[in-house]
C-alpha cells in the first residue's frame, strides 16, 4: 500500500490554476524526485503536502491519514528549503534541537537526538557554531538534521542544493540519498537539474505545467521519455523531425534520407511529420562503427566538454548532436565536414504526445 498519495490534486491562485489534477502514490521509503522547470508548480505541491498551502481540491494523505484538516505543526513532516533557512540567532544544536524543543520533549531526550544526528550529518565539531560562520553546504546539512530529528514520517526537499557550487552539490546529494536510505524516510526532493534527479532517485516525476507528464525510474525516463516535454527537458535528446514514408513497413525519411524504424508508427499516415527522438551518445562516427542505420550530415559545431566531444550536425531541418568520449589521440570532426553518424533503428524513438 502506498504511503503518501496525492489524488487530483489541485491549486488555484486566483484565476490561474497552477497545479492541474496531480496524482502520486509513493510508497513508504522512497526516495522520489520532482522534476520541472521554473514555475511548473514543484514547490506549490510540496507546501500543500506540509500543510503551507490549502488545496483548491483533490486529497493527500499519508499511511492512510487525511491530511486535509491537519495544520503544518500537526503534520508529521520534515521540510529543508531552498535558502539556509537556519535560525541566526541559534548555534548548530539549537537549530536541530528546535522542533523537539517545541513539541516538549524532555531535555535528555532531545541532547541525546541532537548527538545523534550531528553525528549522521558528521559536524559534531560544530555544534557551537552559528549559522554565519559556517559554509552553505554545511549549512544546508544543518537544516537537513534539523527537518530529520523530530523523526517526521515524511521529508520534503525543495531544491536544498540549487545554492552550493557544483562540487559540493554532488558530495551533498550523495550524502542526503545515503542517510535517507539509512533511516528508511520517504522523501521527495524537488530539482530542476535532471542530472541531480535521475542520480539519487527511486523514481521521477517529471512535472509540466502543474501536471506529471511522466512518472517512472530514472532509466525509463531517459530512455523511453513518454512526452516531447520529457525528452526535451530530461538529458540532452535530440528531438528530430521525421516525414513518414510508408506507415506500413515504419519507413520514415529525415531530410532527404530513409530510415526503417524498429517501432510502429501507429496510425500515422504517409506524409504526417513525427518527432523522434535519439540520444547523443547513441551512435558513433568511427569508421567500424556498428548499426542498421545511417545518417549523413554536414557538421556545424564540435565543442570540447571535457570527458566527451558534442558535435552537431545538420541532417535535412534537424540538427542532430552527438558524442565522443574524448581520447588523447582522438581528432574531433571540424565544421563543413561531412560526416556518417551510425546507430541502431531501435535507438530512434518515436514520441507520441
Ligand atoms: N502565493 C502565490 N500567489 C500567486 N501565484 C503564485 C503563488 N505561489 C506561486 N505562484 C505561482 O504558481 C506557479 C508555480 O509556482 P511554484 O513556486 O510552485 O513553481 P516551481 O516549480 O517551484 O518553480 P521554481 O523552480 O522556480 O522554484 C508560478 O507561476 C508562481 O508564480
Ligand atoms: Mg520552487
Amino acid at each position: 500500500m502506498s504511503f503518501l498519495t496525492l489524488t487530483s490534486l489541485q491549486k488555484s491562485f486566483g484565476p490561474v490554476q497552477v497545479v492541474k489534477d496531480f496524482n502520486m502514490s509513493i510508497e513508504k521509503g522512497e526516495f522520489i524526485s520532482f522534476l520541472g522547470p521554473s514555475g511548473c508548480g514543484k514547490t506549490t505541491v510540496l507546501r500543500m503536502i506540509a500543510g503551507f498551502e490549502t488545496p483548491s481540491g483533490g486529497a493527500i494523505t499519508i499511511d492512510g491519514k487525511s491530511q486535509q484538516n491537519l495544520r503544518p505543526n500537526q503534520r508529521n513532516i520534515g521540510m529543508v528549503f531552498q535558502a539556509y533557512a537556519l535560525f541566526p540567532n541559534m548555534n548548530v544544536a539549537e537549530n536541530v534541537a528546535f522542533g523537539l524543543k517545541v513539541a516538549g520533549r524532555p531535555k535528555a531526550e532531545i541532547d541525546a537526538r541532537v548527538k545523534e544526528m550531528l553525528g549522521l550529518i558528521k559536524l559534531d565539531h560544530l555544534a557551537d557554531r552559528y549559522p554565519y560562520q559556517m559554509s552553505g553546504g554545511q549549512q544546508q546539512r544543518v537544516a537537513l538534521a534539523r527537518a530529520l530529528a523530530p523523526k517526521p514520517q515524511v521529508l520534503l526537499l525543495d531544491e536544498p542544493l540549487s545554492a552550493l557550487d557544483a562540487k559540493i552539490r554532488v558530495s551533498l546529494r550523495e550524502e542526503i540519498r545515503q542517510i535517507q536510505q539509512q533511516l528508511g524516510i520517504t522523501t521527495v526532493f524537488v530539482t530542476h537539474d535532471q542530472e541531480e534527479a535521475l542520480s539519487i532517485s527511486d523514481r521521477i516525476v517529471v512535472m509540466n505545467a502543474g501536471k506529471a507528464d511522466q512518472i517512472g525510474k530514472p532509466a525509463d525516463i531517459y530512455n523511453r521519455p513518454a512526452t516531447r516535454f520529457v525528452a526535451g527537458f530530461v538529458g540532452t535528446l535530440n528531438l528530430i523531425e521525421a516525414k513518414v514514408v510508408d506507415p506500413a513497413a515504419n519507413r520514415i525519411s529525415i531530410g532527404d534520407q530513409g530510415v526503417t524504424l524498429r517501432e510502429p508508427l501507429g496510425n500515422a499516415k504517409a506524409g504526417d511529420t513525427v518527432s523522434l527522438a535519439l540520444r547523443p551518445e547513441a551512435g558513433s562516427i568511427a569508421p567500424d562503427a556498428k548499426g542498421d542505420t545511417a545518417l549523413t550530415g554536414e557538421v556545424v559545431s564540435s565543442n570540447f566538454l571535457g570527458s566527451v566531444i558534442r558535435t552537431r550536425m545538420k541532417v535535412g531541418e534537424s540538427i542532430i548532436s552527438f558524442d565522443m568520449f574524448n581520447s588523447p589521440g582522438l581528432v574531433p570532426p571540424t565544421v563543413g565536414e561531412t560526416v556518417t553518424l551510425r546507430f541502431t533503428a531501435g535507438d530512434l524513438l518515436v514520441i507520441r504526445d
